[in-house]
């Protein structure tokens, strides 16, 4: 068992990952600043797991307010997943978003190391490999361009933590690279709770499918691809976390650097995923073609071999429980999270 402090936790993987690490045995401690999330999510994910959360309010640009949160715990591991991640607006206001993200990574790694905590694992995103060399993508694949601020500022922080953990061997570091995060924790009380008009396909089909949206548009039907639509490797949400949970033990490993992707291998295209929602769940999606999204690409999905191999972890959930529980969260929660 370890304590660890989860940074974003109140956040869509975030709350999920602290659900698993529970059950794992683990004692977390969550900071979020709450700027895309909401305290309820905690409540929640304690009505699951029968544990408390400890949580503080803290920007992990604030240095004092970390400071304060390690002079109480001593923690052994960190996952990181607090950040911006809204990949259009990173286009409109890519001062804030290397701000956030970079400057208040670098806080939080300065402060960690102070308090001999060099144990860390950072959410990365398939978004570092750009238009892909190679499908299936492995780590191997070299990184590419990236075509947005956001992804960016994953490829640059994956760097700082590959040259910080160089320098200093005791730091253990591991890279996730998540491609597609879908589905909910399966009881239906925490799920994705987008700020406004949702910019990922599963929410707006949700939202559409609630009624809240009246069609989706499809960004493109004339990609090289079966069918036209753009092809995705969508992962359960819970199995992602539960990578999370792995990761843990490579930390306990002393690991050094390690990457790896959280994918499951499979590709499915946009109507692949409509037509798995609109028949598992039995309700309708009406949606159009538009034209194609900028910064857009055709094909995207892993091979999650190395992750299985090394850190015996491999995706249990397929798409019908991906659209189910996306579903179920949605249905059950309308409006998203109360106001708290
Ligand atoms: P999310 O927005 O639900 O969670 C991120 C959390 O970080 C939020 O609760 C937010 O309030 C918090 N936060 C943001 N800036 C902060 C700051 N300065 N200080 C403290 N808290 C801050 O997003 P998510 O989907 O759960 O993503 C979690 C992580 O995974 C992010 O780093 C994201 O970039 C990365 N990621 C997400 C996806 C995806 O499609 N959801 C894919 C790849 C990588
Ligand atoms: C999936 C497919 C769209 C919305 C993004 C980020 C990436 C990572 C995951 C954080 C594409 C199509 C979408 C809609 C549609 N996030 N689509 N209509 O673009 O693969 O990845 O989220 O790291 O960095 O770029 O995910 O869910 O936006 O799109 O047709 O309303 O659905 O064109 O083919 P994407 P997505």
């Amino acid at each position: 068992m370890s304590k660890i402090l989860v940074t974003g936790g109140a956040g869509f993987i975030g709350s999920h990952t602290v659900v698993e690490l529970h059950q794992a045995g683990h004692d977390v401690v969550v900071i979020d600043n709450l700027s895309n999330s909401n305290k309820v999510s905690l409540q929640r994910v304690s009505k699951i797991t029968g544990k408390e959360v400890p949580f503080y309010q803290v920007d992990i640009r604030d240095r004092k307010g970390l400071e304060e949160v390690m002079a109480v715990h001593k923690f052994d591991a960190c996952i990181h997943f607090a950040g911006l991640k809204a990949v259009g607006e990173s286009v409109a206001k890519p001062w804030e978003y290397y701000e956030n993200n970079i400057s208040g990574t670098l806080v939080l790694l300065d402060v960690l190391r102070q308090h001999n905590c060099k144990n860390i694992i950072f959410s990365s995103s398939a978004t570092v490999y750009g238009d892909p060399a190679q499908i299936p993508i492995t780590e191997q694949c070299p990184k590419g361009q990236c075509t947005n601020p956001y992804g960016w500022t994953k490829s640059m922080l994956e760097q700082v933590l590959m040259d910080i953990q160089k320098a200093d061997p005791e730091w253990n570091v591991v890279l996730l690279r998540y491609f597609n995060p879908v589905g909910a924790h399966k009881s239906g009380t925490i799920g994705e709770n987008p700020n406004g008009i949702p910019n990922n396909l599963m929410p707006y089909i949700t939202q559409v499918a609630v009624g809240k949206r009246a069609e989706l548009g499809v960004f493109g039907n004339d990609y090289d691809t079966p069918d036209g639509t753009g092809v995705r490797d969508y992962i359960h949400v819970v199995d992602l976390a539960r990578g999370h949970v792995c990761a843990i033990k490579a930390l306990e490993r002393k690991c050094g650097l390690a990457i790896y992707n959280l994918g499951t291998g499979h590709g499915y295209s946009v109507l692949d995923m409509v037509n798995a929602f609109v028949k598992v769940n039995d309700v309708k999606v009406p949606y159009s073609i538009k034209p194609r999204r900028a910064g857009d690409i055709a094909t995207c999905y892993s091979d999650p071999a190395k992750a299985e191999k090394e850190l015996g972890w491999k995706a249990e959930y397929g798409i019908d429980e991906m659209v189910r529980d996306s579903w179920n969260w949605q249905r059950q929660n309308p409006e998203g999270y109360p106001e708290n």
